[in-house]
């Protein structure tokens, strides 16, 4: 068996520190040419670096299209042991502060750490995605509290060199948010691409005229729909305060990536990426800073964690 097979299947969803490895694969492989293997893993993020000296696997299965999934306990912010152009998506949805949104009595509020995004957040994301790839992110429907930020963050995402693709509102259902303003029952779905989008998008007329491939334009794999609509998981079987429902994401995976590809959460919350990616055959990389979170993502996702070591 080669050594990145063995170092995958031993340390599966877990991390490991480099004479870990050597103790591991120490029988079938001298120390030089495991480091090797793992520095080799590292170009194709079969290996990741966390840390000096602390790698994760992300390579759990034979084929690698049963949907692997690497779950990190720290701060998705920081993209830093993550390669340029190596991540396939990102479809996140971070916890936004808004001066203000928080006031009235309101007593759902967040019980999570909430920030702003910077202009640095959106250069990372930029960085590990690959050219054309998708950047999905949640934000609120506009109101009287979030218009500015919320163009703020247009704007830092098309700065950095996105290209805006398409906004979609996410409809809640029959959801009715007794708040009575109808903002609390719809969020909108930002789809940015990194530079021209890549060809996603089913080409029938050429696959007509030459059907020994398929083809594919620029684009979404599919026509995006005005509107999404799906019901929030309800209070009894979510685990998550702000949790998606599953159909949603799956919708919104399928829009922007093919099987076998690499997806990125950077604030997982209840997990749902990688549940959407594992009945999709996708891999994901799912990043959540709350202790609680990660207990209930491990719980769900029947999966290891990552503590990642924070400098
Ligand atoms: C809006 S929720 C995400 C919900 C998720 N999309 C879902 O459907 O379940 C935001 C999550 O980000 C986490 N979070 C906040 N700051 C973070 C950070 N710097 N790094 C990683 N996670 C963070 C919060 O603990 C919370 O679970």
């Amino acid at each position: 068996m080669s050594v990145t097979k063995i170092l995958a299947e031993e340390f599966a969803g877990k991390q490991f520190t480099v004479r870990e490895a050597y103790e591991v694969a120490g029988a079938v492989a001298k120390r030089p040419s495991i480091r090797a293997r793992i520095y080799e893993g590292l170009k194709n993020n079969t290996f990741l670096r966390l840390a000096k000296g602390v790698y994760a696997t992300t390579y759990t299965t034979e084929d690698g299209a049963d949907g692997d999934c690497v779950l990190i306990n720290g701060d998705g912010r920081d993209l830093s042991f993550l390669k340029d152009d190596s991540v396939d998506a990102i479809i996140t949805d971070h916890p936004y502060a808004l001066p203000g949104a928080l006031k009235g009595g309101n007593r759902d509020f967040a019980s999570y750490e909430l920030f702003q995004y910077t202009e640095k957040d959106f250069e990372e994301k930029y960085r590990v995605l690959k050219p054309g790839a998708f950047l999905v992110e949640f934000l609120p429907e506009e109101s009287a509290e979030n218009f500015e930020y919320l163009t703020r963050v247009k704007q830092m995402a098309m700065k950095v060199g996105f290209f805006y693709y398409s906004k979609v509102p996410w409809q809640k259902g029959s959801f009715v948010a007794n708040t009575g303003r109808k903002s609390k029952n719809a969020e909108d779905v930002m789809f940015f691409t990194k530079g021209k989008a890549r060809n996603l998008r089913p080409d029938a007329k050429k696959d007509k005229a030459d059907p020994s491939e398929k083809h594919y334009m620029s684009g979404a794999n599919g026509m995006l729909p005005a509107a999404f609509n799906f019901e929030p998981p309800g209070k009894k079987e979510r685990i998550h305060q702000a949790e998606k429902p599953l159909g949603l994401i799956e919708s919104i995976v399928k829009y922007v990536s093919l099987p076998g590809e690499w997806l990125l959460d950077q604030f997982a919350g209840s997990g749902v990426l990688g549940a959407a990616c594992a009945a999709l055959g996708r891999r994901c990389l799912m990043i959540e800073k709350d202790d609680v979170a990660v207990g209930n993502i491990v719980e769900r996702l029947q999966m290891g964690r990552v503590q990642l070591e924070t400098a």
